[in-house]
């Protein structure tokens, strides 16, 4: 049997919605709401099985309606879900024949996950599926000596016998039933491959060949492969590669590039607070002016963002959660075309704050305010034909004086309503001349080169 092979033209084709979308939401949801101490709570209480399990017997998400989840998710200017279908625990939010550890036998009593495709859909929302590869709650998983299972310190399983095979055929089948039961998913989240197990140790090949025939332009993130080290940034990346990197809680210095310097695609996971499933009372959120700075900083690299949410055992997402989507939302409502379909402009980063950039529009975000006339570095006048304030289309002031004149490479605007400190980005949008729209925002193929408009 000969080996299937990464095909990337076929690779840029399923990325082509996934690298203009620049935004998602993330939503970590599962038995471990009821708890409220985090999704890691059972391996941090290294808490025997039967001890967690019982909170299947109380989840019953009254609250829950995803609809509520999908209109903020839109309104927030996201263009892309990822729900986790089975976390750590292993518990199912899904209706599986494998396991009875499933929402359908919790008070819920149905498979929340239909549902949540079916309202985000609805919203023309891009649906994705979470799926731990990880699971403390399979027989035939690896548990002493493992890094994170609960009982890895547990000497009563020194000598403990597993097959890990059956493990596999359960993981393989889970996954199957995702892809075939629930109509067109697309992306396909793992989490995470570690010590022994990365790669063909999940019988990745095997895997990924089965969710390409059933989904075709699925999109699949990295971590089936390992932690970081994606063969996407090699000359021959593996059949299995994910078809992005998935930083987690760090946004990548200047972006991420294969071995040749190329542009490769990512996304970063953030949390809002500190946490990914919910947590009582919990403080130290992102303010919403931060986390829109930190998308713009990610489509100035040309990475996307996956925002997370996670809500109570009710099934409610937190109240400042909602609050943040909203304040995002206003700042999306005026400025979303200086995220949507651009990327990495191919200039020096401004002083002043960030760049993005779709075919011949330049969109210069400003976050700390200049002063004087704002320094487009690396784009000489002659290559301008308008510039405008992008949230409501005023003309901008072109400033070509004394002042300015030594500066060759540089132009220079006015914008009035720039100075003020306390919004959250002002964004001005430049449109160069026909014959120097090159299109950089691209992803691959994309330069590293920090140059400017010839
Ligand atoms: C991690 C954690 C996990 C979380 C994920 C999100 O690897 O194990 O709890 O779901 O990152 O990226």
């Amino acid at each position: 049997m000969t080996k299937p092979v990464f095909d990337r033209a076929d690779h840029t084709r399923r990325m082509e919605w996934f690298n203009d979308a620049r935004f998602g939401m993330f939503i970590h949801w599962g038995l471990y709401a009821i708890p409220a101490r985090g999704e890691w709570y059972r391996s941090h209480a290294e808490m025997k099985r039967e001890e967690y399990d019982k909170y299947i017997h109380e989840f019953n998400p009254t609250n829950y309606d995803p609809k509520v989840w999908a209109r903020a998710a839109k309104e927030a200017g996201m263009k892309y879900a990822v729900l986790t279908t089975k976390h750590h625990d292993g518990f199912c939010l899904f209706d599986t024949a494998f396991t009875d550890f499933k929402a359908t036998n919790s008070p819920a009593k149905r498979d929340l996950i239909k549902e949540y495709v079916d309202a985000f859909r609805a919203e023309g929302l891009k649906v994705g599926f979470y799926y731990s590869s990880i699971d403390w709650h399979h027989p035939h998983y690896q548990v002493y000596g493992d890094q994170a299972h609960p009982q890895r310190n547990d000497e009563a399983y020194k000598d403990y016998k597993f097959d890990f095979n059956i493990y596999l055929e359960y993981m393989h089948g889970q996954v199957k039933e995702l892809m075939t039961n629930y109509g067109k998913i697309d992306i396909l989240w793992f989490d995470y491959s570690y010590d022994n197990l990365q790669g063909e140790a999940w019988n990745a090949t095997e895997l990924v060949k089965m969710i390409r025939t059933h989904q075709p332009d699925i999109i699949i993130n990295d971590r089936l492969e390992g932690t970081g080290n994606s063969s996407l940034k090699t000359e021959a990346p593996n059949y299995f590669t994910g078809d992005f990197v998935s930083p987690e809680q760090l946004i990548p210095p200047e972006g991420m590039f294969d071995k040749v310097g190329n542009r490769i695609p990512w996304e970063a996971c953030l949390t809002m607070n500190q946490n990914w499933g919910y947590v009582a009372r919990h403080g130290n959120y992102k303010s919403p002016r931060m986390l829109v700075r930190k998308m713009i900083e990610c489509v100035s690299k040309g990475g996307n963002i996956l925002l997370n949410v996670g809500p109570d055992s009710k099934g409610r997402i937190p109240t400042q959660s909602m609050q943040i989507m909203k304040e995002i939302g206003e700042w999306m409502n005026l400025h979303s075309e200086s995220i949507y379909g651009c990327g990495y402009a191919g200039l020096p980063k401004p002083d002043f704050g960030r760049v993005t950039r779709k075919g011949n529009k330049l969109y210069f975000h400003i976050i700390e305010p200049t002063i004087g006339p704002a320094p487009l570095l690396g784009v000489p006048l002659s290559t301008v034909e308008k510039v405008r304030s992008l949230a409501d289309g005023t003309e901008l002031y072109i400033i070509d004086d004394f002042r300015t004149q030594h500066y060759k490479d540089v132009t220079f605007v006015w914008a009035p309503d720039a100075n003020d400190d306390t919004q959250t980005a002002y964004v001005i949008e430049v449109t160069l001349k026909e014959d120097n729209a090159a299109d950089s925002a691209k992803v691959e193929g994309g330069s590293n080169v920090t140059g400017g408009i010839a």
